[in-house]
């Protein structure tokens, strides 16, 4: 999809937005919702900032990430207000003026200094919902997150518009411009720091845009589930790469993860025996699938892989049943994911609140929602030989259960994970991940 038809989807996006809001104000019982985009923070004893984070609750409306002290006002039946803060500063870089497809749909008002807001702002603050941190508070206007409001709103957010999914997929190719640069680094010979220098290059993104620190690992270190030391010198002899690095994309995230060997080997086996199972669970993308079950069957599904890798000694229920897949497999299958990279309300049983319970020992499970169109989530399982696991299959008296000479082979590659973002729809899922690499 083209940047222009991505645009034109943009109107019909902000119509369901107002139309959320609308009954978000309705919940709480306000006529304003107030938005600001944050502040800067103060690192302490410093009279340095913190690398600047909007608001997610304001980045929803527009694809503006970088515009400190700027509100929002949404009214129902009104063209909804952006106040943009572009300070007259000799310091640092102001913020362009509001411009693109996006920027005809608002009415603006350009303020020069933050205080100016105030008179920009609705007459009377006690009748707004303010989404915001404590931080942002200015004059009366106190960010005082209604619950209903944000309950409603979050919950909704789960449901992307096809405009979101459009930037979706944009946020997956540029990933995947990073993830080739940072394989091609790795053939090279490259280490974890020079390796990810490569990803940001290729992307263009540095720690700061980028939606969740990179995960670059070699060897032993991706047995590490969130590994972002980046060693600088490569290790002598390289094994295997666990890659875990997504990208932004106007306020939307991408996050991915590929695994390689080093070699042809059974490593290189193990990687394409979980590639195929991973193809196999994001094919299940469809609606009124519960997400906790596709979790507990991605665990037969890595047992029965560990199995016919020599790993385990026994068959894949009987690994599940006595706990000894969590040892491999120990984090969740996915989340959902669009403005944040573990987007909001992964456990909302409802637009009114409620929480959907993880299963019994799988504390890490970050989506409990059953699925429905719009819905994006990730679908990243993982094998990893972790020696404080490993030790637990021990203790808990399942050594029987594995075949330690083949944990052996294994250890020194530290473990895989493979993910993509996946955006469910009425008919066949659409891997955008997998799109984003097919088109070469
Ligand atoms: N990509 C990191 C995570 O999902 O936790
Ligand atoms: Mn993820």
């Amino acid at each position: 999809m083209t940047r222009s038809e991505t645009a034109a989807l943009y109107p019909a996006h902000l119509a369901t937005l107002e139309m959320r809001a609308a009954e978000a104000l309705r919940r709480c019982q306000r006529d304003h919702l107030v938005v600001p985009s944050g502040t800067l923070h103060l690192r302490a004893f410093d009279d340095l900032e913190y690398p600047y984070a909007v608001n997610p609750q304001f980045k929803a409306w527009l694809p503006l990430t970088d515009a400190p002290g700027s509100w929002l006002v949404v009214t129902p039946g009104r063209r909804p207000k952006l106040v943009f803060l572009q300070p007259q500063d000799y310091w640092h870089a102001v913020p362009d003026a509001p411009s693109g497809y996006w920027a005809e749909q608002f009415e603006i008002a350009v303020i020069r200094n933050p205080e100016d807001a105030l008179a920009q702002l609705p007459a009377d603050a006690s009748r707004c919902a303010i989404l915001g941190e404590a931080q942002s508070a200015l004059g009366d206007f106190v960010p005082d997150n209604p619950p209903e409001a944000i309950a409603y709103l979050e919950y909704h957010r789960a449901f992307k518009t096809p405009y979101e999914i459009a930037m979706m997929a944009a946020a997956n190719r540029t990933a995947v411009r990073g993830h080739r640069a940072a394989l091609r680094a790795f053939r090279a010979g490259s280490g974890e720091f020079g390796i990810h220098l490569a990803y940001c290059q290729a992307t263009g993104q540095d720690v700061n845009a980028l939606p969740y620190g990179n995960i670059i690992a070699l060897n032993r270190h991706a047995a590490i589930l969130h590994y972002m030391t980046q060693e600088r010198l490569p290790p002598k002899s390289l094994r295997s790469f666990l890659i875990d690095a997504g990208a932004d994309h106007g306020g939307y995230a991408a996050d991915v993860t590929r695994t390689y060997s080093a070699q042809d080997d059974d490593f290189a086996a193990l990687i394409a025996a979980v590639d195929s199972a991973q193809q196999s669970l994001a094919a299940r993308v469809r609606p009124g699938l519960d997400y906790r079950q596709l979790h507990l069957d991605a665990h037969l599904a890595l047992a029965g892989v560990l199995r016919e890798a020599g790993v385990l000694r026994v068959g894949a229920e009987e690994a599940v049943a006595r706990g000894v897949s969590r040892a491999f497999f120990p984090h969740g299958l996915g989340h959902g994911i669009g403005l944040q990279v573990h987007d909001v309300a992964g456990f909302a049983a409802s637009d009114a609140g409620g929480t959907l319970d993880k299963p019994d020992g799988h504390p890490f499970l970050r989506l409990t929602r059953t699925l429905e169109p719009g819905m994006v989530v990730t679908i990243e399982p993982g094998v990893y030989f972790i020696d404080m696991l490993l030790d637990q299959i021990k203790a808990d008296g399942c050594a029987d259960a594995v075949d330690w000479d083949r944990v052996e082979d294994f250890r020194p590659c530290g473990g895989i994970r493979i993910e993509d973002d996946v955006a469910c729809t009425e008919d066949a899922p659409i891997n955008l991940t997998r799109e984003a690499f097919a088109e070469g």
